[in-house]
């Protein structure tokens, strides 16, 4: 991100194990801001590239900014075979559009290794998005892109998903 390559060890780590309390730095637990256009990550001419987050991408399908210690509301995932295609959501949004619908899913998070937990979301979600142009965007994501989205914009709000975890069970993390 921002011309940096990131790898596995850069990923900052919110859960200590052994049934520890998270990590302590606040930076990692507060709301990210949103990207201006002409802010200091974030140029029409400097711009973010996709080619620079998928060294990121490779280790997981997703991942926040906030996990490489960008407090900025970008995300990006990848969820190609390949993964060669990282898509890149800048200040992502969303709203529920059927309270009822859900899926549920096991997922992982580089900031929680070792834990997976099948976590239920909604799945009926209306996205609002900026590309790095700037461009605006809307679209309804299923399936497994939903979760991601989801997964990643709650980093952002500095939620992880132990928040999901019953008491008794992130004991045993
Ligand atoms: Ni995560």
């Amino acid at each position: 991100i921002g011309g940096e390559r990131f790898s596995r060890s850069n990923v900052l780590q919110g859960w200590k194990g052994d049934g520890r309390a998270f990590d302590s730095d606040p930076m990692f637990y507060n709301p990210s801001n949103p990207i201006g256009l002409d802010g200091m990550w974030f140029t029409k001419d400097d711009g973010l590239r996709p080619q620079d987050c998928s060294p990121c991408i490779d280790a997981g399908i997703g991942l926040a900014a906030t996990q490489v210690n960008h407090h900025i509301r970008l995300i990006t995932i990848d969820i190609s075979e390949e993964r060669n295609s990282p898509m890149i959501f800048v200040n992502p949004e969303f709203e529920i559009i059927n309270e009822d619908s859900h899926l549920s899913f096991e997922e992982g998070c580089l900031s929680v290794p070792g834990f997976n937990e099948e976590i239920t979301r909604p799945d009926n979600i209306k996205l609002k998005w900026q590309d790095i142009k700037g461009e605006e965007h809307e679209d309804m994501p299923s399936g497994l892109l939903t979760v991601c989205i989801q997964h990643e914009i709650d980093h952002l709000e500095g939620k992880l998903m132990v928040d999901y975890v019953s008491p008794i069970k992130r004991e045993r993390i």
